[in-house]
């Protein structure tokens, strides 16, 4: 939010529980989860460290923060914010008073976040994943999300429409990417998560996956976290895993370099 004085202040009507299932979602994946929130009575994630912000350049420099001057320090970035793209150009101490003229705000405009991280990142890393709020047609919508996917450099847009994915439990999303386009059917958002985080990680995830499931069949004891994901693997796969688990033993770096990723408890 943007404070006008000490009472008042502009804002939107996002709920912010988008980035909240994202956090949630993320953490239980066995990821590390810094969730940078504005104001919102929502409880933080279990597992998840928060950063509570207000304005717009409060948000920008806790991200520049946890992220470094090399935006070494995730993986990951889903920017689900509805950051204001303006703020009053002065900030009253004292409470405005009512008078009976019209009065004007003046309105500067905030500086763009996930673009400028998009300007500043060199490889491929951290993921880069931004959100578009439209009120236009479908079309209108994805051929803004592909204006947002370019002026921003990330990899992917989560575009939807702002009357059904602002204030309730469910949302209904289309993922614009460089080269293709995909229609979700409508979901909770914490399903949206899921989705939005199986497209970033698709292939460190299935990786990681494979070795954590495979070092849990060699140690046989204490997987239980890995149980659900786990049962994707068939009883040949899991033969072959248990062999590669073999190999892995003796590379145990290795594996501690994707459960550094994929962090599970019982890994820990
Ligand atoms: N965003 C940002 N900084 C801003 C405004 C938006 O980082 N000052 C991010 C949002 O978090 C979101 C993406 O940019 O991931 C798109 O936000 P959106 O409000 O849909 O678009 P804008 O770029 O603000 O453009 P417009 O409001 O004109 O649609």
């Amino acid at each position: 939010v943007e404070d006008i004085d000490p009472v008042r202040f502009l804002g939107n009507r996002s709920t912010g529980r988008m980035g909240f299932s994202v956090a949630r979602r993320a953490a239980a994946r066995g990821a590390r989860v810094t969730l940078i929130a504005g104001p919102t009575e929502l409880t933080t994630p279990a597992g998840v460290q928060r950063r509570d912000v207000r304005s717009a350049s409060d948000m920008r420099s806790t991200l520049h923060d946890v992220l470094g001057p090399s935006l070494g320090g995730a993986d990951a970035l889903v920017m689900a914010a509805a950051v204001g793209d303006y703020r009053p150009a002065h900030i009253h101490n004292e409470k405005m008073k009512r008078g009976a003229q019209p009065i004007q705000l003046e309105l500067v405009a905030n500086p763009d976040i996930l673009a400028e991280l998009g300007s500043m990142r060199t490889g491929s890393s951290p993921l880069l994943v931004g959100f578009a709020v439209e009120t236009a047609d479908e079309p209108t919508l994805i051929e803004h999300a592909r204006g947002k996917l370019s002026k921003k450099r990330v990899d992917f847009i989560v575009a939807n429409s702002a009357s059904i994915g602002f204030g309730g439990e469910s949302n209904e999303a289309i993922l614009v990417g460089s080269d293709d386009i995909e229609r979700l059917p409508r979901m909770t958002k914490d399903e949206l998560a899921d989705r939005i985080l199986r497209g970033l990680f698709e292939g460190d995830f299935a990786i990681a996956l494979e070795r954590a499931a495979a070092f849990c069949r060699l140690m046989s004891a204490g997987c239980t976290s890995f149980a659900d994901d786990a049962e994707a693997v068939s009883a040949d796969r899991a033969s072959e895993l248990t062999t590669r688990a073999l190999r892995f033993h003796s590379l145990s770096t290795e594996f501690g370099g994707c459960a550094s990723l994929w962090r599970r408890e019982s890994l820990d």
